[in-house]
């Protein structure tokens, strides 16, 4: 976990964002950072620390016949209770290589238990797990509008069938398990290296492509900006399954459009037969854009899939450059990359 400072701060408020009839589950989670020294910037991110979940480690512990408060010592030479160990410091994801060395191999943790009972100690089994890693989010708003808070955008991760845990550590613990009101959650700050608001942005038009969870560091920028009293333009391209059920933050967005603060364009995938997604908006908006972020000098973000999402929109800016600028294939891929010099097209895709 190098030299990362980790601090323990309670949610203070929790709420779903999707449809209860959805399956897809994402909430909206605020974090009290006023016990800790974290001062963040639009852009950046929190890195949380999970615990595993209580019911699979009672299974690993089932494998041994040693009681769950057994000591074992951790890599940094701490004595923790087992089951303390287990729960907060272990990776349990992931199958250490000398186990499948010594009892075969195995794609998950699970497989290999039953081979280890009898044949090696809870604390030598413990002693091969990996550290548990944390993970990353993306701050949803800015210190300029909450103060000391940290707001997230935190979707439940589902695992494929066949995986041992049907939900992903981290984001069952900050949507489920943990307690609003009452868990501590472990924290720290994970500034962004270049994704935020340059000081020379604020008097440009800003486009933000954001679908899923992608949105969430805009609604920081957005608070940002307009505490800062930014005098130019927003425009966000929001993205998600359906406008009933899984339009984040609609209230917030849909007020700043009304007040002339955001232009907004959205790309529900699933409302119509076909599928309409951020980067077809982007199309029929080419003319506009390129006003933007050419004839404007604005600055382009986009935030969300790695995969899919953020490939598709960089293939549809290299189009709308080639169309709009009257540009062949190779001067739009040079244009582009003198964009990313300038720090005037930044993404921060997972
Ligand atoms: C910069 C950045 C910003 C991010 N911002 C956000 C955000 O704002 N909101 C958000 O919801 N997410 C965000 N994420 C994603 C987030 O960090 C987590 O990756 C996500 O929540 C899943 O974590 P998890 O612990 O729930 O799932 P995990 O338990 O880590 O599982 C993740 C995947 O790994 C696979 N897996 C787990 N164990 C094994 C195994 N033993 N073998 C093979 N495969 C396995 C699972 O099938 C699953 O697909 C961001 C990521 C980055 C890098
Ligand atoms: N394992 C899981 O349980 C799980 C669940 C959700 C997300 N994820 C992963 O988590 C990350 C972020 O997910 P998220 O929930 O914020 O949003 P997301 O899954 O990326 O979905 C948001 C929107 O993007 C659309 N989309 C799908 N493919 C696209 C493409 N090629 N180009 C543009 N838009 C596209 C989706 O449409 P459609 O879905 O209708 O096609 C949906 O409307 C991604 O890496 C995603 O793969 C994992």
């Amino acid at each position: 976990m190098g030299q990362r400072q980790f601090s323990p701060v309670p949610i203070a408020r929790r709420v779903r964002l999707t449809d209860e009839m959805s399956e897809k589950q994402t909430f909206h989670l605020e974090l009290d950072l006023s016990q800790t020294d974290i001062i963040y910037s639009v852009g950046d991110c929190l890195a949380v620390l999970p615990e595993n979940d209580p019911h699979f480690v009672h299974k690993v512990l089932q494998f041994f016949s040693e009681p769950s408060t057994t000591s074992v010592t951790t890599r940094e030479g701490e004595t923790l209770a087992a089951i303390e160990f287990l729960t907060a410091r272990a990776n349990l994801t992931l199958t250490p290589k000398k186990l499948v060395e010594r009892f075969g191999p195995a794609n998950y943790l699970t497989e290999l238990l039953p081979r280890l009972e009898g044949k090696i100690s809870l604390m030598e089994f413990c002693s091969y797990l990996a550290p548990i890693t944390p993970r990353f989010y993306s701050i949803a708003s800015s210190m300029s509008a909450v103060g000391k808070m940290a707001h997230l955008t935190v979707t439940l991760n589902r695992n494929p069938p066949d995986h041992p845990l049907t939900l992903g550590t981290c984001s069952d613990y900050l949507c489920h398990r943990a307690v609003e009101g009452q868990s501590l959650i472990a924290v720290a700050h994970h500034p962004a290296r270049q994704f935020g608001l340059h000081p020379l942005s604020y008097q440009k038009p800003i486009i933000m492509i954001g679908p899923g969870t992608g949105v969430a560091p805009f609604r920081g920028f957005m608070q940002e900006r307009l505490a800062q009293g930014a005098c130019s333009k927003n425009w966000l391209f929001f993205g998600e399954r359906t406008s009933k059920g899984h339009y984040y933050y609609r209230e917030e967005w849909e007020l700043y459009a009304q007040k002339g603060h955001l232009q907004l364009d959205l790309a529900f995938s699933r409302d119509e037969s076909s599928k309409v997604y951020v980067q077809d908006k982007m199309r029929e908006k080419a003319a506009s854009l390129w006003q933007w972020l050419h004839h404007e000098e604005g600055y382009l973000f986009v935030c969300g899939d790695a995969q899919n999402m953020a490939k598709a929109v960089d293939q549809t800016l290299h189009l709308i450059t080639q169309e709009q600028g009257n540009m062949s294939c190779e001067q739009a891929k040079e244009y582009i990359k003198i964009l990313k010099k300038q720090n005037r097209y930044l993404r921060d895709i997972y």
